[in-house]
């Protein structure tokens, strides 16, 4: 496949330990190409959260991260940080404001926009993840997938050019799972998916990078890594 300019993640040489001596990620080097949908795929503990914080500066390694053409570093990560939209698995985590329509106006706020500009960002965020008329409501009174849109139309709020969501399918019954990849279909990000699920993985990304102990074991075409990991029989045999 033939790809025009740069890419708008590049990752090289990324290695991270925590502070108990675990080494999380070792020698992790990645691109994410401008439109592209790529999956995260591996075991639990290989070190894919672990990636995905770096992406936006909240954990920082050794090696080197470019978003946008942008060297990631104290100096440019709040740059950074409007480039890339984060959405965690815990939808919890990054609800806290007393109605929805303020939850989704904070970023924007905090950007410095005016409060009308922002409220009308927010807004039509709300209206683009369908969760408008909720605008009013308490957060923590929605359900997991209403949260789940919720918390993305947070991050679209600032405008991202990428969107990395990190298992986003978890707490959802299948009607919202389904809802919510026609969601991320409908927005034109390149996006970045962790995630166990192999059905929702392929209904939105072609490429997938498998994640073991903290490297990239492999990477390429998503039917391909499955196949080679025998990822969807070891699932079904595990359960998880
Ligand atoms: N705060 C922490 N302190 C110490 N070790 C940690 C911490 N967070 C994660 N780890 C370790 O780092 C490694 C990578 O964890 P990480 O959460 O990145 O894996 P993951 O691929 O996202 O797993 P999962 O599929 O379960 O979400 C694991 O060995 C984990 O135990
Ligand atoms: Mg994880």
């Amino acid at each position: 496949m033939t790809r025009s300019g740069v890419p708008v993640i590049a990752v090289r040489g990324l290695r991270f330990q925590y502070e108990d001596g675990t080494v999380a990620l070792d020698g992790i080097d990645f691109d994410l190409h401008a439109g592209e949908t790529v999956a995260l795929l591996g075991p639990n503990g290989s070190g894919k959260t672990t990636f995905v914080l770096h992406l936006n500066g909240l954990l920082s390694g050794a090696g080197s991260i470019e978003v946008c053409g942008i060297a990631l570093g104290s100096e440019t990560r709040a740059q950074v940080r409007q480039k890339i939209g984060m959405v965690f698995q815990d939808s919890d985590d990054q609800l806290f404001m007393p109605t929805v329509l303020e939850d989704v106006a904070f970023g924007p706020l905090n950007l410095g926009l005016a409060p009308e500009e922002a409220l009308a960002q927010a807004r039509a965020a709300l209206e683009q993840v369908g969760m408008a008329r909720a605008a009013a409501k308490a957060p923590y009174h929605l359900s997991a997938g209403e949260k789940r849109r919720v918390a993305i139309a947070g991050v679209l709020a600032m405008e991202p050019q990428i969107l990395v969501l990190d298992e986003p399918t978890t707490y959802l019954d299948p009607p919202a799972q389904q809802s919510l990849i026609e969601l991320l279909e409908s927005l034109p990000q390149s996006k970045i998916l962790v995630t166990h699920d192999t059905s929702f993985a392929r209904a939105l990304a072609r490429r997938a990078v498998f994640f073991d102990k903290g490297r990239i074991a492999a990477a390429g075409p998503l039917d391909e890594i499955l196949n080679r990991f025998h990822w969807e029989r070891r699932h079904t045999v595990e359960g998880t």
